[in-house]
């Protein structure tokens, strides 16, 4: 395809796009009623239904599509390709159809896989984080195919377990690396900043999670009778969750910043120039009465160059109604910790598995069991995918790109960087207080309506770039 019939293709698809709103936002509400949480084993067959239901669509677009079941026992990927375009660049595009699972469910307004409409939002679990993205990214691609050739070749890989940090796609991207050259991937999985600009991110944080369990007695004791002489493995994990991290945020693990290296000189000059704005936003989304963390760090070096330590979860004898006078036996909590360049999540897993001993009582018994690990990575942004992109959204959404380090983890990151080599370009379409993760996650609509014309915009763009 020449220049000016990309061009035209361009302008057909984004006519469609604005013809076809109803329609597309119709797709992205029938996915999200697909109750597809990796987390839960019960929801394997939601999983399984939606990665059927993806492959379906890519069939209708024209692409040659297939569900992978990959690991024994963990969730298919879809693979979709199309190469009706010889001699033009190769896009990847990635995404995860499977979403956290939706509780607490009493504070949804709305049911988490009902998906409702109310002031100009979908409500929705997976409404932004990643249907709401990956939907933009093929409706972006079934507009350009149904006005005609696509301008590139294109390659879907959408994976179920990212927010279970399961192995299927990594071991996927290992094991067919030779077949999977491309030009670009684009890793839509991200999303606007907090001062509603787009964002295309330099940096993502790696993760550590981790359970502690805390053993005492070997059943659960009267309070009276064993007060004053059991060993009280809530109390023992309380006290080392707490020294774990000091009130001044700084976290004990032996070595755990050891291998943190300094954001540039250039990132914190911006941070700098924007902090006082970012931590008003954050503070105002959180809905908290301060912010909190490391006193002489910037809220953007906390957000995105800092390593942080966290409970996620904690849980441990009697929590019904009314008083049960009890010692439990047992007790635990999950900690996760996000680590930036160059922390190695295996080192500090047995830093901590160390540390951990040295702070237990000595009646309570502490183990920690490893639920995932991912390294953090970087990623140019000097690159054609990374300018297509800017363009896109620039001619779309009329607004600058902004290019930052994300706080968040998306562990396929590096395998697409150790297997397949080529540039990853990490962005995203939800509005910042989609509230991923959260009750009454959204996706501001307008958002996906020009998500997908800056799309339909970066791919053909993308198309007409060259290597360089
Ligand atoms: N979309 C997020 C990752 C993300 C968050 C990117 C914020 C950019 C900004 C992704 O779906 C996610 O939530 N990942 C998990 C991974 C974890 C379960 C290993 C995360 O970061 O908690
Ligand atoms: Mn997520």
């Amino acid at each position: 395809m020449s220049k000016t019939s990309t061009t035209a293709t361009m302008e057909k698809a984004l006519a469609r796009a604005r013809e076809h709103r109803d329609a597309d936002l119709k797709d992205l509400i029938e996915e999200l009623r697909i109750p597809s949480v990796s987390a839960l084993t019960v929801h394997r067959p939601d999983c399984a239904r939606n990665a059927e239901w993806l492959r379906a669509r890519f069939e209708r677009a024209g692409f040659t599509a297939k569900v992978v079941d990959q690991v024994k026992g963990g969730n298919p990927v879809v693979v979709a390709e199309w190469n009706g375009a010889p001699g033009k660049p190769h896009l990847t595009i990635y995404g995860h159809y499977d979403v956290q699972p939706p509780d607490p469910l009493e504070l949804w307004k709305s049911p988490a896989f009902e998906p409702e409409v109310r002031n100009d939002n979908l409500y929705a679990r997976g409404a932004s984080d990643n249907k709401g993205d990956h939907m933009t990214t093929i409706k972006a691609v079934e507009h350009l195919a149904a006005v005609g050739d696509l301008p590139c070749n294109i390659r879907f890989l959408i994976e179920g377990e990212e927010e279970s940090e399961g192995h299927a796609l990594p071991d996927y991207l290992h094991q067919h690396a030779k077949e999977l050259g491309t030009d670009g991937v684009l890793i839509f999985d991200g999303g606007f900043d907090e001062l509603g600009r787009p964002v295309l991110a330099t940096a993502l944080r790696g993760i550590l999670y981790v359970e502690l369990h805390a053993k005492g007695a070997a059943i659960d004791l009267h309070s009276g009778s064993y007060g004053g002489n059991a060993p009280n493995p809530i109390n023992t994990l309380a006290r080392i969750i707490a020294a774990l991290k000091g009130p001044d945020g700084r976290i004990t693990i032996p070595g755990f910043y050891d291998d943190v290296k300094p954001a540039t000189e250039r990132e914190m000059a911006e941070w700098r120039h924007e902090d006082a704005r970012f931590k008003q936003e954050a503070l105002k989304l959180s809905g908290a009465k301060a912010l909190e963390g490391e006193a002489d760090y910037l809220g953007l070096e906390r957000k995105g160059s800092r390593p942080t330590l966290d409970v996620n979860g904690i849980l441990g004898g009697f929590v019904g109604e009314g008083s049960k006078t009890v010692i439990p036996a047992v007790a635990f909590a999950k900690v996760s910790m996000r680590l930036v360049p160059d922390q190695d999540w295996e080192k500090i897993l047995t830093s901590l598995e160390r540390y951990v001993q040295t702070l237990t009582s000595p009646g309570v018994e502490i183990s920690v069991v490893k639920l995932g690990g991912a390294p953090p990575i970087l990623s140019g942004v000097d690159h054609r995918g990374a300018r297509a992109l800017m363009a896109g959204y620039e001619e779309a959404f009329g607004k600058k790109t902004a290019l930052a380090r994300e706080g968040g983890s998306i562990p396929v990151g590096v395998d697409f960087q150790e297997a397949i080599g080529a540039p990853l370009i990490i962005s995203g379409i939800g509005q910042a207080d989609a509230g991923a993760h959260s009750p009454n996650e959204h996706l501001l609509i307008s958002q996906y309506h020009t998500g997908i014309e800056a799309l339909i915009r970066f791919i053909c763009h993308f198309a007409e770039s060259d290597g360089a």
